[in-house]
């Protein structure tokens, strides 16, 4: 999905330099199993910001396809780790093949718990919460960040655009109620305390906060 012009949008792709095989082999098994995972640039994006803050703590929700894991992963310093939260036991199952098989897996604790209740429960704090699970409770977990995320962490959720649906009068049945609460997201997130957040067209779009 991208919101910008098409020549645009292959021009930036034109720049993107080479591929990590990698990287670029979990992509395409995710789309080939239609696994859902973040767009190239959202994970290039991660990736950059993980160089960027060097993170020791990372919590994702949603590991899906494990390929915005992965762009993290790589990026990721010396003793930084990621926690990811996955409900699908087949995709915790496939993910820790994959890390395994990368010699990644010290990077990754890959957990099979419903995100929402880890989010309430955990006394864990982290430096990098990446959200990108389903849709439709995406309101439900903003009151829960500031709780685990550290002040001057930084809090990305994909997905904030959803195919363009935001600005639609009618998405349609089928993403009438996602729609609804990822514009329930993005408003309280725009005017909360415990944030500073850009939303970027990148991807499927892509608010970028910071806990002040
Ligand atoms: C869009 S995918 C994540 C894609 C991933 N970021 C990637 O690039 O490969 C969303 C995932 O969140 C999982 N999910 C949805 N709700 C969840 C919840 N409450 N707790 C844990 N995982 C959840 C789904 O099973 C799905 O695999």
């Amino acid at each position: 999905m991208s919101f910008i012009l098409p020549e645009i949008d292959d021009y930036l792709k034109s720049l993107s330099g080479p591929k990590d095989k990698d990287i670029e082999s979990v992509q395409l098994a995710g789309q080939r199993e239609e696994i859902p995972i973040v767009d190239e640039e959202v994970g290039r994006f991660l990736s950059l910001l993980i160089l960027t803050k060097q993170p020791k703590k990372v919590l994702e929700l949603g590991f899906g396809g494990g390929y915005s894991s992965l762009w993290m992963a790589k990026a990721l310093g010396e003793g930084g780790m990621i926690t990811s939260l996955e409900l699908n036991t087949d995709r915790v199952d496939r993910g820790r093949r994959i890390f395994q098989d990368l010699d990644l897996s010290p990077r990754l604790q890959l957990l099979y718990i419903d995100a929402l209740e880890y989010l309430q429960n955990t006394t864990e704090t982290y430096d990098f919460i990446f959200l990108d699970a389903i849709k439709r409770s995406y309101a439900r977990y903003l009151p829960l960040i500031p709780r685990v995320l550290r002040k001057g962490g930084i809090f990305l959720a994909d997905n904030i655009l959803f195919r363009g649906n935001v600005v639609k009068t009618d998405p349609g049945k089928k993403y009438q109620a996602g729609t609804s609460a990822i514009k329930a997201f993005n408003k309280t997130l725009s005017v909360s305390c415990d944030f500073k957040t850009i939303f970027l067209p990148i991807g499927d779009g892509l608010s970028f906060s910071v806990r002040v």
